[in-house]
């Protein structure tokens, strides 16, 4: 069996889970690791990490997916909101959607990442709601993630998903 991590990261959040999956894999099986680039199209298993944008995975990642072909997948991610697993499921299933049907999705994982403090500042500048309130408590639970929780549980449904 050979892999590749390919994944999209802004901030730093995926790469972190990029990294700790990198590490579930003997370097001699990895194939390719990192930005979307077609070297990973050979691998058996694509793992394959995005960050969060508008509800769905970053363009260049939902691109890169649609050139899949028979590959295994392995979908892993990370949103500034968190907290529901249903909110996950909801992203999970958009970016889903740009997976070709000949591709066969073996797990996924996703977890919260954290923001930068001009989001912050931003929900600083709304007036005040409840609805303000839920963003900012949520951008200060984001601060602490992905943590070794968050990591670990991330190994656990990678270790899930082989054979
Ligand atoms: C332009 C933009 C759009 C975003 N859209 C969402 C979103 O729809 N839902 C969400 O939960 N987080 C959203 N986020 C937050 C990021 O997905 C989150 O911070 C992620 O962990 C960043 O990952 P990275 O550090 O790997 O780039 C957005 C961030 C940016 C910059």
């Amino acid at each position: 069996m050979t892999y590749a991590i390919v994944y999209t990261s802004n901030t730093g959040n995926t790469r972190m889970l990029a990294q700790r999956l990198q590490q579930q894999i003997q370097p001699e099986q990895l194939v390719y690791m990192g930005a979307p680039n077609d070297k990973a199209l050979e691998a058996d298993m694509i793992l394959a990490g995005f960050w969060t944008d508008k509800g769905s995975c970053d363009p260049e990642m939902a691109a890169f997916l649609s050139r899949l072909t028979g590959q295994q997948v392995f979908l892993f991610g990370t949103a500034g909101f968190g907290g529901e697993a249903s909110y996950f499921e909801t992203i999970l299933s958009a970016v889903k959607k740009n997976l070709p049907e000949t591709v066969k999705l073996v797990g996924q994982y996703m977890c919260q990442g954290k923001m930068p403090q001009a989001v912050r500042r931003r929900y600083e500048a709304m007036e005040e709601s409840p609805r303000r309130q839920m963003m900012l408590d949520n951008f200060d639970r984001a601060l602490s993630h992905p943590d070794e929780g968050d990591l670990t549980a991330l190994e656990q449904a990678f270790g899930q998903s082989q054979p």
